[in-house]
């Protein structure tokens, strides 16, 4: 048997798990009707499958009518759910993991115009700044209601086959009675410590009476709110000792932090940039205060991090669930020694922000994840190896060689530029945003290992690829900055790359006009600023930097704000002129009825991409299929069969930027897509 910390069982209670990861609760917001269904189950048993002990399914379920789904939450108020759980419990046990469920009242945490539109309660009128619902103060048949609404939904969740239930404590109902800060209730639930807890062991005393003793019950709490007059340092260690002493708890899940702002929610689960594992010594406190098992998961995206954790007795069980989410086979991985193979969490946190905008949980550069029923995590070899020549080593050109390289095939790469990485190495210019390069690099190591063939500094043309001779040729060129948006003075303005990549030297009076709205224009924004100069972004949006999304968003302005950069939305910059060694920016606005000038010393687009596609194009007819991809046999996972042109000697495709301008994650799934059927 191993003797590494992490593949050591652990013994709750009367359930044995296999190891020491598990995956903590999240909602990937993948419930359909807000059930659990076929996505949601694929999801969830690929990581019981990679070998994770414990995988703890949805972000906190909803238990109750007045708390509706925020971000697609499963509805455990319903008994139409137990079916749909009890076959992804099974579906896990079969593959040998334990599996629990958090439920949840959301409390103010959420909104009174979702759902069934009944008023948002909680023990006070204030309202939270991320959700913006002013709440109903509860009353005490509310109180009694919710109690038993906790009850019912533990039930349907043992009968659905679940080992445990979490309560979400931070930042939703029950921490908003603990905490000060959220509790003006008169006794028994306002009040002194004792009254703001009772809420919270009045729902676990319920639960325990209703499921019994052989079912784990646990509660995800924060420990130290972090906020003057909140749940302070000293606090959090006196409700652990007192949820301990209770006898109702199994373990305790450490939470440190707010999360009723998106810049506290950014310090609980930190982003990239931001430090690793920033509240393990703090969880550490709390296991050796109580002495009781501990649970916490917090930016701990590596292997090394985790055993440490284990290893120096800060938990008892440590969280990597975005880990997962990148690499569902992180156990198998450690198992088979392969660490080397774990596809690394970069945090850039695509995954979370986008189910804050209404979308779904996806991973930035595991296209698969969430797609579980249409996306292999691991590729299948093909039948017949082809020769696969594709230009551009991006994200797109790389995952496309990765891909095509673990179907067997023979891979050459022509890539323009001296090394790989394409938009993601100048991403990675920012000092907060480096974690990106394992995006490339990851990449770069499983192509190396499988034998892909690298050409730098090589502008392939078509000569290039015909002495390959190829079957498929993979056009993953990028693009280049766009620019041309002015009326009149083009030719004056520098785009964001320029500044990022350090090509151009900052101004000291800039004007950066940004209706792409996504990382580089606020990275060349804090280029410039950092260098003293007066910066102001200015968007024809309603928000500035609507693709950059909420907690991506918090670094940039934690900086930003300082450097004292100003953000002017709705108003566009229509033209640029000339005078003397000082350009005169002419803005308008979308809205009409507005002429406003700026005089500055430098002006930045940020304005996208336009495909860098002039080899597409000249390959084009010599191809089968004429450049034409057939959607319905993308869409249907099927091989592309087109064939228009019968001198026409290989496939030709194209992908990422090369088509339209888009994202890392898009580019990533044009190229898994394809490449897995060739
Ligand atoms: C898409 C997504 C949804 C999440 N939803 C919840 C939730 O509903 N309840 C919860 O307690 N934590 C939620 N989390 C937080 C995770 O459980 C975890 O604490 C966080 O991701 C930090 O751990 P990590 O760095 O290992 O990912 C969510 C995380 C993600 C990525
Ligand atoms: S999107 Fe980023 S943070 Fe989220 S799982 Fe993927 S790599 Fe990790």
């Amino acid at each position: 048997m191993s003797n590494d910390p992490l593949l050591q069982p652990y013994q709750l209670k009367h359930l044995t798990l296999r190891n020491r990861i598990i995956v903590t609760s999240h909602e990937p917001a993948y419930p359909e009707d807000g059930m659990p269904k076929e996505r949601y189950r694929a999801y969830t048993v690929e990581r019981a499958r990679g070998g994770v002990a414990m995988t703890m399914t949805a972000g906190s379920a909803a238990v109750s009518k007045d708390s509706p789904p925020v971000f697609n939450n499963l509805l455990a108020y319903k008994d139409e759910i137990v079916p749909w759980v009890r076959e992804m419990t099974d579906a896990v046990h079969e593959q040998g993991a334990a599996i629990m469920i958090q439920l949840t009242h959301l409390g103010r945490r959420t909104r009174w115009d979702k759902g069934d539109w009944l008023p948002v309660v909680a023990p006070s009128h204030q309202r939270e700044a991320s959700h913006r619902a002013f709440p109903k103060k509860l009353e005490d048949w509310d109180i009694a209601r919710i109690i038993k609404d906790f009850a019912d939904a533990a039930e349907r969740m043992k009968a659905g086959g679940m080992d445990g239930v979490e309560l979400e404590a931070y930042g939703h109902l029950i921490d908003q009675f603990t905490s000060p800060l959220t509790n003006e209730l008169d006794g028994p639930y306002g009040g002194s410590l004792d009254n703001r807890m009772r809420f919270c062991l009045d729902v676990f005393r319920a639960m325990r009476e209703r499921v019994g003793d052989d079912f784990i019950l646990g509660v995800r709490y924060t420990a130290d709110e972090c906020l003057p007059g909140g749940t302070g340092q000293a606090d959090g260690i006196e409700i652990s000792k007192r949820l301990r002493d209770s006898g109702l708890i199994d373990y305790l899940n450490v939470i440190r932090g707010h999360i009723d702002t998106d810049p506290g929610l950014t310090d609980v689960i930190p982003i990239q940039g931001m430090a690793n594992s920033p509240h393990l010594d703090f969880a550490g406190e709390i296991r050796a205060a109580t002495n009781f098992p501990t649970f916490h998961a917090a930016k701990i995206p590596d292997v090394a991090t985790a055993r440490h954790a284990i290893a120096a007795g800060k938990v008892d069980m440590v969280g990597m669930t975005r880990a997962h989410m990148t690499d569902p086979h992180i156990v198998r991985k450690i198992i088979e020694k392969r660490e080397e193979d774990i596809r690394p969490c970069v945090g850039a946190n695509y995954c979370l922000d986008r189910i804050y905008q209404g979308g779904m949980a996806f991973c930035i550069h595991n296209a698969a994840t969430g797609r579980e029923q249409t996306m292999p995590h691991t590729i299948p070899k093909a039948d017949i190896r082809k020769k696969v020549v594709i230009v551009g080593a991006g994200p797109a050109g790389l995952e496309a060689a990765r891909v095509a390289a673990e179907r067997g095939h023979a891979v050459v790469v022509f890539e323009a530029a001296n090394n790989p990485g394409g938009q993601i190495r100048l991403t990675a210019q920012s000092e907060r945003r480096r974690e990106m390069i394992s995006i490339i690099d990851w990449r770069m190591g499983q192509c190396e290992k499988l034998g892909v063939t690298f050409h730098f500094n090589t502008w392939a043309n078509a000569d290039t690829i015909a002495a390959e001779n190829p079957d498929v040729v993979i056009i993953a060129t990028g693009g280049l900055p766009h620019t041309e948006v002015l009326s009149k003075g083009n030719e004056l303005v520098v785009s964001s790359w320029d500044i990022i990549s350090g090509d151009v030297k900052p101004g000291t009076n800039v004007l950066i006009f940004d209706d792409a709205g996504d990382h580089a224009g606020l990275q060349a924004a804090e280029f410039i600023a950092k260098t003293g100069a007066k910066v102001e972004i200015m968007t024809p949006d309603r928000s500035f930097a609507p693709e950059v999304m909420a907690m991506n968003l918090v670094p940039y302005m934690r900086s930003l704000q300082k450097l004292d950069v100003t953000f002017t939305v709705t108003y566009r910059l229509e033209a640029a002129e000339k005078s003397g060694n000082q350009i005169i920016a002419h803005v308008g606005s979308d809205y009409g009825g507005v002429a406003k000038q700026r005089t500055v010393d430098q002006i930045v687009v940020n304005h996208g991409t336009i495909p860098l596609d002039d080899l597409y194009f000249e390959l084009k007819r010599g191809s089968k299929n004429l450049g034409e991809v057939s959607y319905d046999e993308l869409l249907s996972g099927a091989p592309q069969t087109v064939d228009r042109n019968p001198e026409g000697s290989y496939q030709l495709f194209r992908i990422g930027d090369a088509v339209a301008a888009r994202n890392t994650h898009a580019a990533i799934y044009d190229a898994l897509r394809l490449a897995k059927d060739i």
